[in-house]
């Protein structure tokens, strides 16, 4: 290897100051130099591989040639900082702060209820303010667009439209579909119920500060000299173990080319970082000709168009877009068919970064552009030192054939893409989870040339991505089509010969075997219909057209701007303007949020001494540990110590839950050792080197089905049981048996589990700051790992990026495996889990079975159900017992049957042990019931919604565990979501649409949902509050419970300031800590507000009795008087606050009891579309009917219940984990696994907030945190109902299953015809598929 000069200096600028860094590392990225160098901790991490865009800033870059600044996002985790010299980074803090000014973007955000964690809301914000850099009036469109990278796991994404859609010209926030009238304005205002009075405005635009772009920073002037200095040189940035060479002219590129032939040329990254960082890829130099001004041009000649190596995807669309609009229609086939992909590809800000020279040498198998390309006859132009050469994209090149690579020398200049001609169709095809953001399941790109006149094949070309290694052509068949009419019996030659030329083995990696080469022949279809509708419009007279009903099989659902309303109760207009209570308040950290200034656990400043752990997890599901070899890691430098189970000097195994293994592991992901070393790459290094010897023990147990087999279970079974089944099924018209699966759910949250732990020098004291649901918990563990008494640990939590149950109890393993490294080390360490750690060792919702046995009559009557539930709880018990009561007591959801008995157990298998999650069992479990429900009306020719009405609750009634209760909500929900939604009608409509279309469908379901809040256990209800009056008249509020984004804060606040009597500004939440409110219980179950809200109102009226005597002497005085004269009086002003909880209980031997305080009642309405070719869905509209009773904060609550709707949604449509048969967890991370990003949401989304009374909770609130989590069910019903009006079509009446998640994959495949009949099928017994469903 030549020999390099010393490191230049790299010269950036962040938000407007000048970084001149002396030693610039090629292999840092800009994340961790914001965060950890910078200390600018407003940028997250989430993911580190570009796909949540929790870490997205503005890049700007000045363009010498047009003299333009160009402004776009980027996913700082994919950024080297080498690549930045000479550019300007914005992040969130530059963009505005509490401290100097918060910018419009960052004031609407919160001001919106754009954010409840606030963990996502600094990377929202950066989207949208790039957006605005660059379109100051943007379109609604635009802002979905921007949008697209970033994921939200909390709000369900609506209120962060609304925010970025106050920047449009055309206010469109409050606008009914296509009528572009608000919709409070419409005649029959079908929403209103004109008996109450019902707000619709969640916040108040008028307080808008005006946004003027003129205002927004300046771009470095010495960066704009920097770029336009003649006498550039080549920079080389020389780091540890890399070297960054940055040409300054193309020559110089080739030359460096020749003298480095193995480095890679690094333009996005968005490549080599993800091979470096997930597939432990090294190289010792890079070349970067990033801003090349040779690699960045359009040429159009009459050919057609050559766009340099250099473009990021982005400005491909806009070239592509130019040219569109230029040329004639028939000439631009192919560009139109990449603009289509070009939309959907990643995110924006990958598209921004990514480069089309990247992509076309990267080649990846799923690659959208590449097969579109290879169609349209591009050829790449390669250059060297020896000179140019072109090759063609549709030859061996593209599938990586030996010897057809680029020669090592060589560099691509540029790509050429011809115009198409009259009698040539070019077009491309992609099916992926979700629309946006994800890679393509199936995609292809095809293309046709016809005899001049004719609709002979003179030229066919097929390309499919993500069926093999490599994108692949189906090259014979389409030979052997040549000279043949473009008609059906080609096509069914076409299918035929395409599948065998195209096999995939029944185990390939990625799987979902069948599925793929069903997309084969389908998306051939789409092509052949496309092609013929084409030939068509050119002459009518000799080409049909294909038939009417056809032709929507030919239109890729369009990505809509999410519109709607959020109906909810207004305050009584007699109550004091100064009591909050009622009135829809921002999150109290909201404004913090989006600047950034909120503090998580990583954003805490290092401690002195800080070590950082990895973890070394278990590769194998059950086996002994023969061996653990730490000597490698040990030795290597910054390394302190390597942990394990010898070092815990108190409890290792607490309550059945192991921190680290011992003498054998019981899952894959099952904690070993940690390492703790100076830095995270340091200990992230050791830990791979940890060798650790096993051997296999049988048996192994991943699915229930195995577990079922093995006799093997977790507790006891519980069991629910009211009149005589047995007896009733004799007398029953039809029985109808049957089994339903869902699979489990990865929680995502979007801050991963983070705890900080410090032991403290005296008595043996240690203090933890931790993201937790329960820090109690934490407390149990850690003092008992230690063996010191609880007094001695202290944990602290301030905030959390989100929970969704997964930190109730695994915060308390983590923080005791923390816990146990800092106490042996004597240091403080930082232990932040990597996602793909966190996805595979915390677990999530359990994977159910469900099995059913219905008896009912033929009017649809349900006489007698027996119903057995099995859950996957993994390798311990964690939550499993709980979450199994839960799905029995509540099994019955919104239905009376006369007859009823429910069982259940938790498994015990090798997975990692499954936990607490949003509904806890119930939006499970309440699918076996809808599903029985919709098989039930099939066999009645009903429609669920029927079946639903008749067996509802109607009348006061006692539930099958002997619960008197009055389900008058529960009926005005369900009756109000028929009616406001005109669900009778719109079914008519779909299935007027059903009829005219044979490849679309629509669906709609309407789902009612009796949910319930609290613990069967009293105790566990109950709370504690701690109020403290300062002499200042302020107030300071502690209680046990946990902001975890759902503003549990906010509405203790509210709450106080309503006791008390005074402004929200004087009272103070600051953090939950174990120090301050002791043993408080988990802060879950939807009853946060309930219980906290009831110690804080206790805790608020004793301090108010003690004040009355006072105020009564002085009743005009002000709050201030009143306190410095309790003061002087000697009375006190701190006072605990109680509430004993709600008096429930359970009794399983009796099978009765008051199991929880109330219900919740509600009802959604969905409606689908699902596209029977791919088994691609899209959302049009959903209506939420939530009992509410009285909302302490109607933006809150509703925030709650559309995030929670949506998170449902995810649960049961796209979000998919994938186990190997070894029990080995493949979906680690947002690129393996899908929660739903801003194209997933109802096109038209209307929450309505139900008033009902309810005197036993705070307000005559109730708890809505988890509730609408079900409701997402109905976007599953309303899928099954398409896919039945689907195979009804296609003959197949039978009641059929179908399971959740309602992936593409199950719905293509469910949507049985002539292309599912037509591919080939594998003996399940010959072969070990790539992955399993585990319920
Ligand atoms: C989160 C995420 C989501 C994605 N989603 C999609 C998707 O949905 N569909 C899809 O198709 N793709 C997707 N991609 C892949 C993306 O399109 C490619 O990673 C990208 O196009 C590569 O371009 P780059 O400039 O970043 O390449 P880099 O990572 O910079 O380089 C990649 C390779 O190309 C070589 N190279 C780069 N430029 C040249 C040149 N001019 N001459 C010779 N060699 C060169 C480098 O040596 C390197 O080996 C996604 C990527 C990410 C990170
Ligand atoms: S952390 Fe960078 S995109 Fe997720
Ligand atoms: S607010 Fe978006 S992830 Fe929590």
């Amino acid at each position: 290897m030549p020999s390099l000069p010393n490191s230049d200096e790299l010269i950036f600028f962040v938000n407007g100051k000048k970084v001149t860094e002396k030693n610039a590392d090629p292999e840092v990225n800009l994340l961790f130099y914001l965060r950890k160098v910078l200390r600018l901790t407003g940028t997250k991490y989430a993911c580190g591989e570009g796909s949540c865009g929790a870490c997205t800033v503005m890049l700007s870059r000045y363009n010498p040639k047009t003299k333009a600044i160009h402004h776009f996002p980027a996913t700082a985790c994919l950024v080297p900082i080498c690549s930045l010299h000479g550019a300007a980074v914005t992040t969130v803090e530059g963009v505005g702060s509490i401290k100097t000014r918060i910018h419009p973007v960052q004031e609407r955000l919160a001001k919106c209820h754009g954010t409840q964690c606030g963990f996502c809301s600094p990377g929202m914000v950066m989207s949208i303010y790039t957006l605005l850099r660059n379109h100051p009036e943007p379109t609604p469109e635009q802002i979905t667009e921007a949008l697209g990278g970033n994921l939200c796991r909390c709000t369900g994404y609506r209120p962060i439209v609304e925010s970025g859609k106050t920047f449009c010209v055309e206010s469109t926030v409050c606008r009914v579909k296509g009528s572009g009238k608000c919709c409070m304005d419409q005649e029959d205002q079908s929403f209103v119920n004109r008996q109450e009075k019902i707000c619709t405005k969640l916040y108040n635009e008028d307080e808008f500060q005006p946004f003027d772009p003129s205002q927004e920073p300046i771009f470095p002037p010495e960066l704009i000299r920097m770029a336009e200095d003649p006498n550039k040189k080549r920079l080389t940035f020389q780091g540890e173990r890399t070297t960054w060479i940055s040409p300054v002219t193309l020559n110089d590129l080739l030359e460096l080319r020749a003298s480095f032939p193995t480095a890679p040329l690094v333009m996005g990254n968005t490549a080599v970082g993800p091979s470096i960082k997930f597939r432990d890829e090294f190289h010792p130099v890079f070349i970067s000709p990033l801003g090349l001004p040779e690699l960045y041009f359009v040429n159009t000649t009459d050919a057609g168009v050559t766009i340099g190596a250099g473009y990021s995807l982005a400005q491909l669309n806009d070239a592509l877009r130019f040219i569109v609009s230029e040329q004639p229609k028939e000439r631009t086939k192919t560009y139109r068919a990449l603009l289509k992909h070009l939309r959907t590809l990643a995110g924006a800000q990958i598209r921004n970064m990514a480069t089309l020279g990247g992509h076309v040498v990267n080649r990846p198998n799923f690659s959208d552009l590449n097969p579109i390309l290879a169609a349209g006859n591009a050829t790449i132009n390669l250059m060297s030192k020896d000179g140019q050469r072109q090759i063609p994209l549709n030859g061996p090149f593209l599938e990586k054939s030996p010897g057809a690579d680029l020669k090592p020398d060589e560099i691509v200049l540029s790509v050429s893409i011809p115009f198409s001609t009259q009698w040539h169709f070019v077009w491309g095809l992609r099916l992926a989870q979700r629309q946006e953001n994800a890679f393509a399941i199936v995609n292809a790109g095809m293309s046709v040339k016809f005899e001049d006149g004719t609709n002979v094949i003179k030229e066919l070309q097929m390309f499919y991505g993500s069926v093999a290694r490599t994108v692949v052509s189906a090259s014979q068949s389409c030979q052997q089509l040549i000279g043949r009419q473009w008609d059906d019996q080609m096509l069914s030659d076409a299918c035929r010969w395409v599948l065998a030329e195209l096999p995939i083995p029944p185990a390939a990696e990625g799987g979902m075997v069948e599925y793929k080469r069903t997309l084969i022949v389908s998306l051939l279809f789409k092509f052949y219909l496309k092609v013929r509708r084409g030939l068509n419009k050119m002459d009518p007279q000799k080409f049909p057209d294909i038939p009417e009903k056809f032709t929507s099989a030919l239109e890729d659902f369009p990505i809509e701007t999410p519109e709607g309303m959020q109906m909810f109760q207004c305050v009584d207009p007699c109550q004091p303007p100064q009591d909050p209570v009622g009135h829809p308040i921002m999150h109290q950290s909201a404004i913090k949020h989006a600047t950034g200034e909120a503090i998580y656990i990583d954003d805490m400043p290092p401690v002195d001494q800080e070590l950082f752990l990895a973890v070394v997890t278990s590769t194998r599901a059950h086996a002994k540990i023969l061996s653990i070899d730490k000597s490698e890691a040990l030795a290597l430098p910054g390394v302190v110590d390597v942990i394990t189970a010898e070092d815990v000097p108190g409890d290792n195994n607490h309550q059945g839950e192991i921190l680290y293994a011992r003498n054998k592991v019981i899952c894959v992901g099952q904690i070993v050792c940690t390492v703790a070393a100076d830095t995270y790459a340091r200990a992230r290094e050791a830990a791979k080197k940890v060798k650790i010897a096993y051997e296999d023990i049988e048996p192994r147990i991943i699915t229930i089905e195995q577990a079922l087999e093995h006799n093997s279970f977790l507790s006891v079974e519980k069991k629910i049981e009211q009149g005589d089944v047995e007896q009733a099924f004799k007398y029953v018209d039809q029985i109808i048996e049957g089994e339903v699966h869902v699979e489990g759910q990865e929680h995502f949250y979007m801050e991963t589990q983070s705890i900080l732990a410090m032991p403290k020098q005296e008595d043996k004291e240690m203090v933890l700051h931790l993201g937790t649901q329960f820090p109690t918990h934490v407390q149990e563990f850690v003092a008992a790992a230690l063996n010191v008494p609880r007094s001695r640990i202290a944990c602290h939590m301030k905030r959390t990026g989100g929970a969704f149950g997964g930190k109730v109890s695994k915060p308390a393993l983590l923080g005791a495996v923390s816990a146990v490294a800092a106490n042996k080390t004597g240091r403080p360490i930082r232990f932040i889990l990597e996602r793909g750690d966190d996805m595979l060792i915390t677990a999530g919702r359990h994977p159910l079975l469900g099995r059913y046995k219905i008896g009912f009559m033929n009017n649809g009557v349900i006489k007698a159900a027996d119903i057995e539930y099995y859950i996957n709880g993994g390798c311990t018990l964690d939550e499993s017992e709980t979450v199994l009561e839960f799905i029995v007591l509540k099994s019955e959801n919104a239905y009376c049957i006369p007859n009823f008995r429910c069982c259940g157990r938790p498994c015990k298998t090798n997975l990692p042990s499954n936990t607490a999650f949003r509904g806890f069992g119930f939006p499970q479990g309440m699918v076996v019931v809808e599903a029985y429900i919709t098989a039930v009306a099939s066999q009645c020719n009903l429609l669920p919604e029927e079946v639903r009405e008749i067996n509802m609750y109607k009348r006061i009634s006692k539930t099958a565990y002997k619960k008197t209760f009055n389900p008058e909500p529960l009926r005005r929900c369900w009756k109000e979501c028929l009616e406001k939604s005109s669900f009778y009608d719109r079914k008519l409509a779909a299935e007027e649409f059903n009829t005219k279309n044979y490849w679309k469908k629509r669906g709609l379901a309407v789902v009612p949902m009796k949910f319930t809040i609290g613990m069967p256990t009293a105790y566990y209800n109950q709370a504690a509050a701690l109020v403290h009056i300062y002499l200042d008249g302020s107030v300071l509020v502690i209680h046990g419970g946990c902001e975890i984004g759902q503003g549990l804060y906010t509405k203790m606040i509210q709450v106080a300031s309503r006791e008390l009597n005074i402004p929200q500004s004087y009272i103070h939440l600051s953090e939950t800590s174990t120090t301050t409110v002791p043993n408080a219980v988990f802060t879950a179950a939807s009853m946060g507000t309930d219980i906290n809200g009831k110690a804080v109102q206790n805790a608020c009226q004793i301090l108010m009795t003690r004040l009355h005597p006072i105020i009564r002497k002085n009743p005009k005085g002000k709050w201030e008087d009143w306190i410095t004269k309790a003061f002087e009086d000697s009375i006190s002003l701190s006072a605990t606050g109680y509430f004993k909880g709600y008096q429930t209980n359970m009794d399983w031997e009796k099978e009765e009891g008051d199991a929880y305080p109330y219900f919740v009642y509600g009802a959604s309405c969905s409606e689908v579309e699902v596209d029977c070719l791919t088994g691609a869905h899209k959302l049009l509209r959903t209506d939420i009917f939530i009992d509410a009773a009285f909302s302490i904060n109607p933006a809150l609550d509703i925030g709650q219940v559309e995030g929670a709707f949506i998170q449902g949604m995810g649960l049961y449509t796209t979000e998919e984990l994938k186990y190997s048969p070894e029990g080995v967890l493949y979906s680690r991370g947002p690129n393996d696994y899908k929660i739903p990003t801003v194209t997933e949401i109802p096109e038209e989304f209307y929450v309505t907030l139900v008033r009902s009374r309810n005197p036993i909770a705070i307000y005559s609130s109730k708890g809505l945190g988890e509730a609408g989590m079900f409701l997402g069910s109905s976007v599953l019903f309303a899928i099954y109902d398409a896919v039945a009006a689907a195979r009804r079509e296609r003959g197949l009446t039978k009641t059929f299953a179908l399971s959740s998640p309602a992936t593409p994959e199950v719905i293509r495949m469910t949507c049985v015809d002539q292309f599912t009949d037509m591919i080939p099928r594998d003996d399940p017994s010959t072969f070990t598929p790539w992955s399993i469903h585990v319920s």
